[in-house]
């Protein structure tokens, strides 16, 4: 591993309703270490998931500051919501907390944003939606942000929510196909809603994608939810 000593290095966190995932960054964005991933603790409360987050970046090497995307939405580093963790979260200045305990400048925003910071080309309208544990999405025009976009939670059809019909516990209740199907049927109500220029599907699940996807839909990598940790310090 190539050690920049003039470089920042920031760490960057994905947490997730199954595992909290990390690794090092150089200011382009680069992934300078492999990732490291653990469980995410049960139940997900803030103290154990900042103790998870403090083990996997001791094994991480030396970094300069930390972004974090977190499944719920966030305002100035404070978590509001937190349906796929614990209500313990909300309210909860995690950008503070976790700056205290590693003792680096911390940014916090939504997950699906990050991931989106990640994954677009910067030009026009980019829907951004991440297949996980829960439904998250991010709205992006010329590259600036809409934050906290919280599609997830509404109605999309048969009186359930897109992460009702699209989480995994409905991928794993309705089998890789019936999800398929839905998700083809959300990606036809999402490009009628937002005309969007391009639309990214991430998140661990866009791997069992397996429908034939229109041109302007593109998966990628989950890693994006990493990568886009560099995009919180571009200000
Ligand atoms: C949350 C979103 C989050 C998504 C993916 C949803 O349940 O409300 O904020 O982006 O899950 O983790």
């Amino acid at each position: 591993m190539a050690q920049e000593d003039s470089s920042i290095r920031t760490l960057t966190v994905d947490i997730g309703g199954s595992g909290i995932k990390v690794l090092v960054l150089d200011e382009a964005g680069k992934a300078l270490t492999e990732r490291s991933r653990v469980e995410t603790p049960q139940p997900p409360k803030p103290d154990a998931v900042i103790d998870a987050i403090a083990q996997l970046a001791s094994g991480q090497g030396e970094f300069h500051r930390v972004s974090v995307g977190f499944p719920g939405v966030v305002r100035g580093g404070v978590t509001q919501t937190a349906v796929n963790l614990d209500p313990d979260w909300v309210g909860f200045d995690l950008a503070t907390m976790l700056s205290e305990r590693l003792d680096k400048s911390v940014r916090v925003a939504n997950d699906a944003d990050v991931q989106g910071l990640g994954a677009i080309s910067g030009k026009g309208v980019e829907l951004v939606i991440t297949l996980g544990t829960g439904f998250g999405s991010a709205l992006f025009l010329d590259g600036k942000l809409v934050p906290n976009l919280e599609m997830g939670h509404h109605e999309f059809r048969k009186g359930e929510t897109y992460e009702q019909q699209l989480g995994r516990a409905a991928l794993d209740k309705a089998g890789e196909k019936k999800w398929n199907n839905r998700l083809e049927k959300a990606i036809a109500s999402l490009e009628h809603l937002f005309n969007y220029d391009c639309l990214y599907i991430g998140g661990g699940e866009a791997k069992k994608v397996i429908l034939q996807l229109p041109a302007n839909v593109k998966v990628v990598p989950n890693v994006s939810g990493l990568l886009g940790g560099i995009a919180l310090w571009h200000d």
